[in-house]
């Protein structure tokens, strides 16, 4: 029997249940609807595509997967060459693994062991935001701050190696003048806080961010799973202000396979490369570099910079705002829009209650969460499709 996500499973609904997938659509028996959420924001070109299939069979021809440990093979390192040259600046050092929350523990591991290979063992802590969500492992759970988890921390007591702040300037500059001994990285979701509650902040933040990290010799963590590859209308947030290390999954590969990367710029590096065996990092997940995920994340990187992805998501963005701003109902809190996220915040998440159902019956899948109602669609979509999404969460407050 399945054990499905974050489902009391003794009241939850049936799921809808997919018999097949193309384009932005997904098919039960009885419905075609668009997937508004591109399955948890990564499958940004749609379903099926015809050179992402291609990708995975003809490397499924030679073989689909060997361990990096002591042996190496072209998609991974191709898939590392490419990613040295798309990534802005010195961001050039790819650690890979399976999952989101596996390539974040890796950053904060890797963050930690810097400075503990330098001898300074009381950077212990992490600064981290609240309404933070950096995955479903311990230690991701710890910097993150989702309510949900909070039952770890009566658990185990308080968090004694995490601080969080808000989004403000001033908590930040408070946070580096009475910690930045002791910390070793500051980790955020730039630009937009996904599963916190699409939360949207300014850049300027990152900006400061960035400078107190550079006075105070603190690693500045990007974690961009969910906001990577155009989703807030940068190729990465990291190609406006860069961090020292950044952390890629989801989209990495068009959403076909579970696969991420921790790419650390050559400052992070040189902190492990030494003659030292005990200066290196010790992380190894058995999948890593799986070489199916590394051959379709090249064509899937080919295919965002061929066909000019950033485009079709400006205009995503163009047709979103036209559509959505200005929308208004009593029960709405805000309507967000960043790229190619758009998030109706409700004042009461009961308010929500039944929209995916209302959805379905229109043609279209949602996954609404907290008091968001959102769409995260995949680029490919069509004007006429995404009309028919953002109408769709509209006619639900009419
Ligand atoms: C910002 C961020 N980091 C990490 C993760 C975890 O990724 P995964 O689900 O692949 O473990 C997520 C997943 O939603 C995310 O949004």
């Amino acid at each position: 029997m399945i054990w499905y996500p974050y489902q009391q499973m003794k009241t939850m609904k049936e799921p809808y249940k997919i018999i097949d997938a193309e384009g932005v659509y997904l098919k039960t028996s009885e419905q075609e609807m668009i997937d508004s959420i591109s399955s948890w924001w990564s499958v940004i070109h749609g379903y099926r595509h015809p050179v992402l299939t291609e990708a995975i069979k003809s490397q499924a021809d030679h073989f689909s997967h060997v361990m990096l440990g002591g042996l190496t093979h072209e998609p991974v390192q191709k898939l590392a060459d490419k990613l040295k040259d798309f990534l802005p600046g010195d961001l050039d050092y790819c650690f890979f693994s399976d999952s989101g929350s596996v390539a974040v523990e890796v950053a904060l591991k890797m963050a930690l062991q810097y400075y503990v290979n330098r001898g300074e063992m009381e950077r212990t802590k992490v600064l981290s935001l609240t309404h933070a969500y950096h995955g479903d492992t311990f230690k991701t759970m710890e910097v993150g701050d989702d309510e949900d988890y909070h039952f770890i921390l009566e658990a185990y007591g308080k968090k004694k190696n995490v601080i969080h702040i808000p989004t403000q300037i001033p908590a930040l500059e408070q946070a580096f003048e009475n910690y930045h001994q002791e910390l070793n990285c500051f980790i955020v979701e730039p630009l937009l806080q996904g599963a916190g509650g699409m939360r949207m902040y300014d850049i300027s933040f990152l900006v400061k961010a960035r400078e107190l990290c550079d006075r105070y010799g603190v690693l500045l963590i990007f974690d961009e799973v969910a906001t990577g590859f155009g989703r807030t209308g940068n190729r990465f947030v990291a190609d406006l202000v860069q961090p020292d290390i950044l952390v890629l999954g989801k989209a990495l590969t068009g959403g076909y396979i579970g696969h991420a990367v921790t790419v650390a710029n050559r400052k992070v590096y040189h902190g492990f490369y030494s003659d030292d065996p005990d200066k290196a990092l010790m992380h190894g997940p058995t999948f890593m570099g799986n070489a199916l995920a590394c051959s379709v994340a090249l064509k899937s990187i080919e295919l965002f910079e061929d066909e000019d992805y950033m485009t079709k998501i400006r205009r995503i963005e163009a047709i979103t705002k036209h559509e959505m701003e200005g929308f208004t109902d009593e029960r709405i809190q805000e309507v967000r829009i960043m790229g190619g996220c758009v998030c109706v915040e409700v004042k009461e998440a009961a308010a929500l209650q039944g929209y995916q159902q209302f959805a379905y019956e229109r043609g279209v899948f949602s996954r609404p969460f907290l008091n968001c109602m959102y769409a995260m669609v995949p680029y490919i979509i069509s004007e006429e499709e995404l009309v028919r999404v953002l109408d769709t969460m509209k006619a639900w407050f009419r």
